[in-house]
């Protein structure tokens, strides 16, 4: 049996130590905050409940998906596994303190794989002693539901790190694509413009939120509108990104809008602050 370590118990991370554990491997998920990580954990279970009501999963399969979880507050747990993918909150100052950690704590060939969805592989390998190993496996919220895998490789990334992410990508029944180390890479320089220029008519005043949001949902077939889909991600993480984009690219068609960095300040977060350019009530 493989030992996987996923770093990070937020959304994403838990959502990707599901899927693997899922698949069949053993995960150690590590978070910081035990109580962030009692929250992963049971939302995982809840996710894996879902599953066995709606009949996608027996109880036996729900039962060993789980036993091959561990969860743990201690980054070097992380040392066993072959496969690293860290999932801890999108600043680069954190992600470079937990990849030179991993690089430490780790064998010289493990896989070091980020779930960034905008810092740079090239800097976060930089910060290694094994950049050949070090690759972008970005994974797509809700994870068990999403069927993309970008992989992102940066200038030292090695042809075999790719093809390993490649094949645990498909093990996973996701369909990987293939992208180099631009600011935002492919999904969040196309997508993150679209919700800032959303944000941008809601500021000027063009439409409501709602309004907004009806337009693309019914008018594009999108499954959820720009603003919707942006408390979805996260108003500080779509402020982030933007902020990625506007430096990486130095052109100021990335600029965020005023009042996305407004409402970032004002800890109005989306859906896990319970109020974006909606109201949420769980
Ligand atoms: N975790 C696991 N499964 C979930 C889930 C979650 N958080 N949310 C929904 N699902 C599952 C449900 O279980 C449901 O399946 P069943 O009915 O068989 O149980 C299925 O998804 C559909 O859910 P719903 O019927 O509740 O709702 P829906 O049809 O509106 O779909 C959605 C929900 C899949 C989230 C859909 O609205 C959607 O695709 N939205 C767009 C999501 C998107 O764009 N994600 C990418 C964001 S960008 C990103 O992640 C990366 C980045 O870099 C920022």
């Amino acid at each position: 049996m493989r030992e996987i370590a996923v770093i990070g118990a937020g959304a994403m991370g838990s959502g990707i130590a599901q899927v693997f554990a899922q698949a069949g491997d053993v995960v150690r998920l590590v978070e910081a905050g035990s109580e962030q990580l009692e929250k992963g954990m049971a939302g995982i279970q809840r996710q894996l409940d879902r599953s066995v009501e709606r009949g996608r999963l027996t109880d036996a399969e729900r039962a060993e998906a789980l036993g091959r979880l561990h969860p743990s507050t201690d980054l070097r747990n992380a040392a066993l596994a072959d496969l690293v993918v860290e999932a801890v909150y999108e600043s680069l100052e954190v992600k470079l303190e937990v990849f030179r950690t991993l690089d430490v704590e780790c064998s010289p060939d493990t896989i070091l794989a980020s779930n960034t969805s905008s810092i740079s592989i090239t800097t976060l390998a930089a910060a290694t002693g094994r950049p050949d190993r070090v690759i972008g496996m970005h994974f797509f919220n809700p994870v068990p539901v999403m069927k993309l895998v970008e992989i992102v490789r940066g200038p030292a990334t090695s042809d075999a790190t790719f093809e390993r992410i490649e094949s645990e990508a498909r093990r996973l029944g996701k369909e990987p694509v293939e992208v180099r180390d631009f600011p935002g890479f492919v999904p969040n320089r196309v997508l993150m413009p679209m919700i800032n220029e959303a944000i941008f008519a809601l500021y000027e005043g063009e439409a409501s939120a709602t309004a907004i949001d009806t337009v693309m949902k019914l008018g594009m077939n999108h499954p959820m509108g720009p603003l919707e889909l942006a408390d979805f991600i996260g108003l500080d993480v779509c402020l982030g990104i933007m902020n990625v984009l506007h430096e990486g690219f130095g052109d100021p068609k990335y600029r965020p809008c005023p009042l996305l960095k407004q409402m970032v300040a004002a800890g109005r977060l989306g859906c896990k602050s319970g109020s974006g350019f909606h109201e949420y009530s769980d």
